[in-house]
């Protein structure tokens, strides 16, 4: 009986541990684009592009009326919009995927929603569902399609906020009606899921709301349903598959396997004619560097103007962005993260077998760049996207320790690139670290 007992419990482990290693591993494989995509492009377009202002928060801050706020529609012409420009814009970039915010907190939706009117066909100047036209684009030229969707809707009526000091209701005092607000938003997720099929859906503004409140496992559950291997980003009140960082590039490794830094080009996620604080290429590129060799994704947000043109900033950055992306793509795509800073003062990423080390190395390193304590041998060193064959010197290793000493490579100055120079170091395995306190000396 004992045994019997045993056998069953052991099988019962056994299968649940089978059963998480499945999940683990359908997960894994889930992610697998989205981790090796490196790069996305964030779009925020909306009506507050027309002014200029702050996306939704303008009228819920108190800064224009909400009925000044919504006269925008009358300027979103979308005249000069060209999808298939945007979508080969990203595509220069050296972009996998695209997230176009389909509807912001102020509840303007850029596509022909059945729930309701206020969207880019029945109430803008554009007079046409301005979504669908991208996602085919953006198909069109293989890139994968991200959804921004948010929770808040603060224009509709049955939503519980409206300003920072204006909430309609309680949801305790009125169910009925946060249920009215339920079965909008739901159906509207449901008929972007139906419409576009997405790769990856951005959700945000879940903290006006509990968990609970939202129904945010049923609404998972509903999009999954639909298409198991779609991406949910953590503003479902972590009911997503990974970490959304938003402006602050993490400064030590995130926990989270999978992260993604959205960033703006300059101050804002819309196009605001005021704010010229551009980040510069270098800028950019830098903190690209450092996302991937930390292991995660840059979502980098542009800001398309009412017409639908791209301001001409934006445009430079990104094809400086690609040229560069375009030159370094073995150093980027499909690499995991990087080894520690103390073995080399910069970014790194590694090739997914973990032979190939790439040292991303800013401004002109003055003839030589340092590696310590690599245990490797270096078969081969070239700059990569540019092929000329570097050479090394390792000091400090004696052939009595198992020290490895400190490895130099030899950087002539005509190889350096104008914005972040990479150079690929071909080791005799897979890397392999020095991570004791200090080199042994004596034995006695
Ligand atoms: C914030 C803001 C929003 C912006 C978003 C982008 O949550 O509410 O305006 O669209 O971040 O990450």
């Amino acid at each position: 009986m004992k045994k019997l007992f045993l056998a069953i419990f052991c099988f019962g482990t056994m299968a649940t541990f089978a059963q998480k290693k499945n999940a683990v591993d359908s997960h894994e494989k889930k992610m697998e684009w989205f981790k090796d995509a490196k790069l996305g492009i964030f779009i925020h377009w909306g009506l507050y592009a027309v002014n200029g202002i702050d996306e939704s928060w303008s009228f819920y801050n108190g800064y224009i009326s909400h009925e000044n706020y919504l006269k925008q529609k009358d300027g979103f012409t979308a005249e000069n919009y060209d999808p298939k420009a945007w979508a080969s814009l990203v595509k220069k970039s050296g972009a996998k995927y695209s997230v176009i915010t389909a509807k912001h907190h102020d509840g303007f939706a850029l596509w022909d929603s059945k729930f309701g009117d206020f969207d880019a066909k029945k109430s803008s100047a554009a007079k046409q569902d301005v979504l669908t036209p991208y996602v085919d684009a953006l198909r069109e030229n293989d890139l994968k399609v991200g959804i921004y969707y948010s929770l808040p809707d603060w224009s509709y009526k049955d939503y519980t906020h409206f300003k920072r000091n204006e909430i309609r209701y309680d949801i305790k005092k009125e169910p009925k009606r946060w249920e009215t607000f339920l079965n909008f938003y739901q159906g509207q997720l449901k008929e972007l899921a139906d419409t576009y099929n997405p790769d990856l859906y951005w959700f945000d503004g879940d903290w006006e709301h509990s968990s609970k409140e939202w129904e945010a496992p049923k609404v998972r559950q509903m999009l999954l349903d639909r298409n198991p291997n779609t991406i949910l980003n953590s503003r479902l009140k972590e009911h997503g598959d990974y970490a959304t960082p938003e402006q602050g590039m993490p400064i030590t490794r995130p926990e989270n396997k999978y992260w993604e830094l959205c960033l703006t080009m300059n101050n804002s996620w819309g196009y605001q004619r005021n704010d010229h604080d551009y980040k510069t290429t270098d800028q950019i590129i830098g903190i690209f560097a450092d996302v991937i060799g930390n292991g995660g994704n840059l979502l980098l947000d542009i800001g398309p103007k009412g017409d639908g043109s791209i301001p001409e900033e934006q445009v430079e950055i990104l094809e400086g962005l690609g040229r560069w992306t375009k030159k370094h793509q073995e150093a980027i795509y499909g690499t995991r993260s990087g080894i520690p800073k103390e073995h080399f003062y910069g970014p790194t990423t590694l090739s997914k077998d973990g032979t190939i080390l790439y040292l991303f190395v800013k401004g002109d390193p003055k003839g030589e760049v340092v590696v310590r304590g690599l245990k490797n041998r270096i078969n081969r060193i070239w700059v990569v996207g540019e092929g000329t064959k570097l050479s090394h010197q390792v000091v400090g290793n004696v052939y009595w320790s198992h020290y490895p000493g400190i490895t130099y490579v030899k950087v002539p100055e005509y190889v350096l690139d104008e914005n972040m120079t990479v150079l690929a170091l071909l080791l005799d395995g897979e890397v392999d670290l020095y991570r004791e306190d200090g080199a042994v000396i004596e034995s006695n």
